[in-house]
């Protein structure tokens, strides 16, 4: 796949993933919509990606404000006529002890950041690939999605709700031009990981993370998960008895 002058809208783009994805991405000569809260920290991500060979524009939102995302939607459109490829990747942990304790506008927080923040950039980017008759929808949603995981219940299910929309809305564009991928990452070196101190298994480098993204994007997969040996252990969790798989998962203890 060419890059060179795709055009890219990318939430969450300040950090992390999403930063990695747009210099990746620019390296490749795309041109970028990035969006998040923080703007001085995109304005400067816009230009290393400009620097980096591609064209990129800085979009100050907070996903869970969908006239905000509308908005800059409208911006990115004005200047750049089309969208190629939209990545619903701003997310947030959910690591704290009010969201453990089940605090219902905790969970709320979750919820809305990871899935109605997703859901609100694909209602802002959706007429347009279906007016165009082409386009690409990518959710970074999680391995944490396929079951619930202890101490992780909203954000379980903030990436379980994820998977199963952008899966609805795949089955809802077939035959319009529209592919849908949903990636499910294990864990990457981000600041969203950064601090826990117990053992997360296979912990990627996110230099390592990049280009797997990178590949089931261009190959246009419908779902991807990685790293192999957590995916493989998880898909194989959701094919457990509930007694089998209880005994399992409740020995976890990553997210203290
Ligand atoms: N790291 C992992 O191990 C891992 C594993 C599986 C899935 N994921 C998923 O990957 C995605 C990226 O995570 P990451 O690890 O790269 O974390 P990160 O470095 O903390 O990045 C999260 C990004 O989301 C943005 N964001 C958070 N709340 C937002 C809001 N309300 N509106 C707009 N943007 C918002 C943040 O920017 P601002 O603060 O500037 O808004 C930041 O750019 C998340 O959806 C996460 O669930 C991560």
């Amino acid at each position: 796949m060419n890059w060179s002058g795709k055009i890219v809208l990318i939430t969450g783009a300040s950090s992390g993933i999403g930063e990695g994805l747009a210099l990746a991405l620019a390296k490749k000569g795309a041109v970028l919509g990035l969006l998040a809260r923080r703007e001085e920290t995109l304005r400067e991500l816009a230009e290393k990606c400009e620097k980096a060979g591609g064209i990129a524009r800085a979009y100050p939102a907070d996903v869970t404000d969908p006239s905000t995302i509308a908005e800059a939607f409208e911006q990115f459109i004005r200047e750049f006529s089309t969208i190629d490829i939209l990545i619903a990747n701003a997310g947030i942990g959910g690591n704290d002890e009010a969201t453990r304790s089940y605090h219902p506008p905790s969970v709320k927080r979750i919820v809305d950041v990871n899935l109605i923040g997703a859901v609100n950039a694909v209602h802002a980017v959706l007429p347009k690939m279906l007016e165009q008759g082409h386009g690409q929808l990518v959710a970074i949603s999680s391995l944490a999605g396929y079951r619930g995981l202890p101490k992780s219940a909203a954000y379980s299910a903030s990436k379980a709700g994820m998977t199963a929309f952008f899966e609805s809305v795949r089955l809802d564009v077939r035959g319009m031009g529209i592919d849908v991928t949903i990636i499910h990452p294990g864990f990457i070196k981000t600041p969203l990981t950064a601090g826990r101190h117990n053992r997360m298994p296979f912990l990627m480098e996110l230099d390592d993370a990049i280009p797997m993204f990178i590949k089931a994007i261009e190959k246009r997969k419908k779902f991807a998960a990685f790293p192999w040996q957590l995916a493989t252990i998880v898909r194989a969790g959701k094919f457990m008895p509930s007694w089998m798989y209880d005994r399992i998962a409740g020995r976890a203890r990553y997210r203290e």
